[in-house]
Parts: C-alpha cells; structure tokens; sequence
C-alpha cells in the first residue's frame, strides 16, 4: 500500500532551468557539444578576498552553530549596505541571514500566506514566487508582464487584479528573466495603489547590483509608508558570483523576525559562521570586483542583443538589469517557445521557454548571458544556424 503525502507535497514543481540543465547534461554523456545558456549563474570565480576569508574562517574554527538570524557583524554591515544603496534608515535588527535569498521567499510566503489567499507575482516571473504559492495553498495572480510594453508593470491592470483576498505583491527589479527594472516613477505609482489595499510586499532586489546605470536601482522599501511591510531581499549569489555559498538575506517589518527567526531555528538552525564571515569579507572589502563584473555583463549584454536582433525573426530589447534576454519568436514559424527551445538544444544550445517562467512568457525565450563571450559568440551561431533552417524548412 502507498503511504499518503500531504496534498501540498504534490503541489509543489520543480524548477524549468534545473530541469533543462540535467537534460543538456544528458546530451553531453553521450557526446554532444552544447553551449549552456540557461542556467542563471555568474561564470566568474568568487573574489579570492572572499574566499580567503572563508578558508580562514574555517581553519580559526568557525565551523559550530551560531546565532539563528545571523551574526551581529554581518547583519550590521548588510544594515548598512542596505541603507546606503536605497536610501533609507536599516535597523540590523531586521536584518536575517539566510542560505541564499532563496530561502527569504520561501519563509516570507510561508510566514504570510494563508490557504485561499491571493498573492500577485509578475509573469513571466522567477519561478519559486508562483511554486511557493502553491505550496501553501495560496492563490498566484499573474500580473502579465509584456515586451511591448518593455516588460513595465501595468499600473491600470494591478489596480483591477488587488482584491479584498491579495495578501501579497511581489515585485522583482531587476528582473529576472526579463531584465527589466522599475523606474522611481513606477514604485511610487505602485505604491500608492497598494498602500490603500494594505497588502504586504515582497520586493526582490537580488539583481540590485547588477544595474546598468549610473545611479543604483531605486527600491519600493524606501518609499513613505513602505518599510513597515516591505520585505526587501537581497543577496550575494549574483553580486558576488556566490552562487554555491548559499548566503542571501532579508529585511523584514519587525512584526515578521521573531516568527522567521523561529522558522528559521526550527528548519535550518543558522547559516554556516565560516559562510557569514566570507560575507563580512564580501560588504566591508574593496568593491572593485562588483565594478569589474558589472562592465563585463554590460558588454556581454550589449553583444548578446546585437546579434540576437540581427537574426531574421528574432526580437531583443535591451535589458537596463540582471544578466538575462527574454527575445520574441514571433517572427518564426514555431508552435510554442517550448518547441522552440527543444530544437535549440538539438542545435546545441540550451536555453529556457519563456513560458518556465509564466504562460505570458509564450512567445519568447531565455538566454543567461552569464558566460564567457566566445561561448555567448558560438552560441548566438548556433541560434542562428537554427533559425536559419527553420526558415528553410520550417
Ligand atoms: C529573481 C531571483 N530571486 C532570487 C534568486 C535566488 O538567489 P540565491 O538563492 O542564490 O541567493 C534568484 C536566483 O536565480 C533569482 O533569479
């Protein structure tokens, strides 16, 4: 006899890029040659100052339990990062350390969400907002995201999806896998739709220093009467290029850390003290790494669009954040992004269906310009090389 799960246990997906990822893989055991675009993952080595510090944190014996909502000196100095790059007064007592920024959407969700309530998440949006949802019984509204509109949120159309059920908004600027960013205008206007509503928000800000601007991103937790129930998450997977580390954070409205403080000492204790330290060393070090790896994206970025839109059927906006396209296949004869990408990986490319994303996601695909730029060069060949046969035979 089959031993029931709870019903939630079947209501929670995997993730599109995991899935793609294992299947390129697959390919390449048996000799295929495939160019990875679809795994959202810096190819840069972590810093070594960072990882100096990790390895001497741990030969100094840092390897034991520590506090549950992290270490003073790390949730000070994410504190004070936090209040110089947005603006805005962080009292480090909000701040929890977590493994990766991951996991603030997962205790965020779980802390909020009860069964039936509605939670707006963009789409075509991060995966994990709408899988988490589900989870916990919680309702995904879609708040349709549209290349011609450049991806912006629609403030007319938020207005007529916040009911008297919305618990919930999650906002993600930069964005992945669009790459778009809000402007000030566009939280302000956001703002005051939702703050009559009072809904709580979830502003995921992980590509915040991956911004291709002078100025830096500017965030909805900033904005009067926000702080209070905006939990602002971000991290040092995509900053830093720590991706394996696992170490992200949030600042939560005080009314939130004591209860995530005790999900987090009832599920995963603390994160590793050898881990925060590299952390420390991340935010009080030189930030001439993040420089460097911002230009880099930007002309990875700049080359990945250039080629993209001079293949016949292909459109690309240029993205303002993030390391992410989401180009239209419109022009092509194709049935579904999803065919789309399945020829692509038979061409050696692995890319991501818009729809991984969110059924607005139709119609498009994605490509993590995260890689080395002969492999981005090769790749965009390869894209090419494909379409092209498409057109022939298509
Ligand atoms: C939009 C967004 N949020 C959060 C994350 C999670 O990052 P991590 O858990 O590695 O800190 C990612 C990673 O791909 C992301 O794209």
């Amino acid at each position: 006899m089959m031993l029931p799960l709870a019903s939630r246990a079947l209501r929670i997906p995997g993730e599109g890029a995991i899935e793609t990822f294992a299947r390129a893989l697959e390919l390449e055991a048996r000799g295929a040659d495939i160019v990875h675009l679809e795994i959202g993952e810096p190819d840069f080595p972590t810093p070594a100052h960072i990882v100096e510090a990790g390895m001497e944190a741990i030969r100094s014996g840092r390897t034991r339990y520590g506090p549950a909502p992290g270490m003073p000196g790390l949730r000070m100095a994410i504190a004070e990062h936090v209040a110089a790059t947005r603006g805005m007064p962080v009292d480090p007592a909000q701040v929890l350390v977590t493994p990766g920024a991951k996991s603030v959407i997962f205790l965020t969700i779980l802390a909020l969400v009860e069964e039936g309530d509605e939670v707006i998440i963009p789409n075509p949006g991060f995966p994990a907002y709408e899988a988490t949802v589900q989870f916990v019984g919680g309702v995904p509204i879609s708040l349709p995201l549209r290349a011609e509109d450049g991806f912006r949120v629609e403030i007319e159309k938020l207005r007529t999806l916040l009911t008297r059920r919305t618990k919930l908004l999650i906002l993600n600027s930069p964005a992945n896998p669009t790459g778009g960013a809000l402007t000030l205008a566009e939280l302000e206007a956001i703002a005051e739709v939702t703050l009559s509503h009072n809904v709580w928000m979830l502003s995921d800000e992980i590509y915040s220093q991956l911004y291709y601007s002078d100025a830096p991103p500017p965030s909805i937790a900033a904005l009067p009467g926000m702080a209070e129930r905006t939990v602002l998450l971000d991290g040092f997977s995509k900053t830093y290029a720590m991706t394996g580390w696992r170490l992200g954070y949030g600042v939560f409205p005080a009314p939130l850390v004591g209860p995530v403080t005790n999900m987090i000492i009832n599920g995963h204790t603390c994160v590793p003290l050898f881990v925060q330290e590299a952390g420390i060393a991340a935010l009080r070090g030189i930030q001439d790494c993040v420089a460097a790896m911002r230009a880099e994206y930007r002309a990875r970025r700049d080359l990945v669009v250039e080629g993209l839109n001079a293949i016949p059927g292909l459109t690309c906006t240029s993205p303002a954040g993030a390391f992410y396209v989401l180009p239209g296949i419109s022009g092509l004869r194709v049935d579904s992004a999803r065919s789309f990408t399945n020829m692509l990986l038979k061409g050696g490319v692995a890319a991501l269906p818009g729809t991984d994303f969110g059924r607005h996601g139709e119609g498009h695909f994605r490509i993590s310009y995260a890689t080395a730029p002969d492999k981005l060069a090769e790749g965009l060949r390869r894209i090419r090389a494909a379409v092209e046969r498409l057109h022939q035979y298509g």
